[in-house]
């Protein structure tokens, strides 16, 4: 069982960058210059920016290109940021606390990141005190409550479901926050759906199976984490003494719930 929720992303910051060696995630980064036209951003703020992976799929394509702010808890993953564009003005603090004054952004999104913050309502207020009039605040993330029986690692790993359980809020109840805060027209659309099946032993090969590549398995104990590699040993050795062989399935989908900031 997981008896932390706190990620080290310092230690793993230097090859965060490697989950999307194949593109990053281009129904996001769609829907995101979406946004950010329909709001003409200047000045756009990413909360848990990371390696800076969004802001990057927003600068380079969409014209003018605006601003890009992006804050973070952990100074490694900024470092990363940096690296990639010297541009980016980059705040090392936490997100329920963004040290920026009212009405200083056009677009506030937050993707893949939200379920790592501690005091989430506290981060919605905060996102609409700095948002302008007009601006519009979005998260991105997935939602365990409807991939229980879509992510092997879901199946093999004790405990992790029910800790994303505890981590992610439901879809409604993102917008039930939102909501609360102030912001209208608040709705959420699927932006990128993740669908990925693999075969047998070559599950052992998926990047996504590195005990440092994705915060569910970062939270297990290596015991935990070798306990569940085991047990997919022993399924794959028994189905191969059936005869048979193991489809081990990702179906995630990403969804952006966002609001506006009434003018
Ligand atoms: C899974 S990464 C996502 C990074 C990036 N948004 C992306 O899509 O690649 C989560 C990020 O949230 C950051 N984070 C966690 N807690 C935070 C907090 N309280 N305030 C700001 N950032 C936080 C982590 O440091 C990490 O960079």
């Amino acid at each position: 069982m997981s008896k932390t929720t706190r990620v080290n992303y310092d230690a793993i910051a230097p090859t965060y960058d490697q989950r999307t060696q194949g593109g990053y995630l281009e129904g996001v980064t769609l829907a995101l210059q979406n946004l950010a036209r329909q709001v003409k951003a200047q000045r756009v703020l990413d909360l848990g920016c990371g390696t800076g992976r969004s802001l990057r799929g927003l600068a380079d394509n969409f014209q003018p290109s605006p601003t890009c702010y992006g804050l973070d808890f952990s100074g490694g993953m900024l470092q990363q940021a940096q690296r990639f564009d010297a541009r980016y003005r980059l705040v090392n603090a936490s997100a329920p606390c963004p040290p920026f004054v009212p009405a200083s952004f056009d677009l506030i999104f937050c993707v893949h990141a939200f379920h790592h913050f501690p005091d989430k309502p506290q981060v919605v207020q905060a996102a609409y005190r700095i948002l302008r009039p007009g601006g519009i605040f979005a998260i991105v993330n997935f939602d365990p409550y409807e991939s229980r029986h879509n992510w092997y690692v879901y199946d093999y790993f004790e405990g992790v479901y029910e800790t994303d359980l505890r981590r992610f809020p439901r879809l409604a109840e993102l917008e039930a926050m939102l909501i609360q805060t102030g912001f209208q027209h608040v709705s959420q659309t699927m932006v990128e759906h993740i669908s990925d099946t693999i075969m047998g032993e070559a599950i052992f090969d998926n990047y996504f199976l590195r005990k440092d590549s994705n915060s569910q398995l970062i939270l297990l104990s290596d015991e935990a984490y070798q306990t569940g590699l085991a047990r997919m040993r022993a399924r794959l050795a028994e189905a191969k003494a059936n005869g048979e062989n193991i489809a081990f399935q990702t179906e995630i989908k990403n969804w952006m719930c966002y609001g506006l900031k009434p003018i």
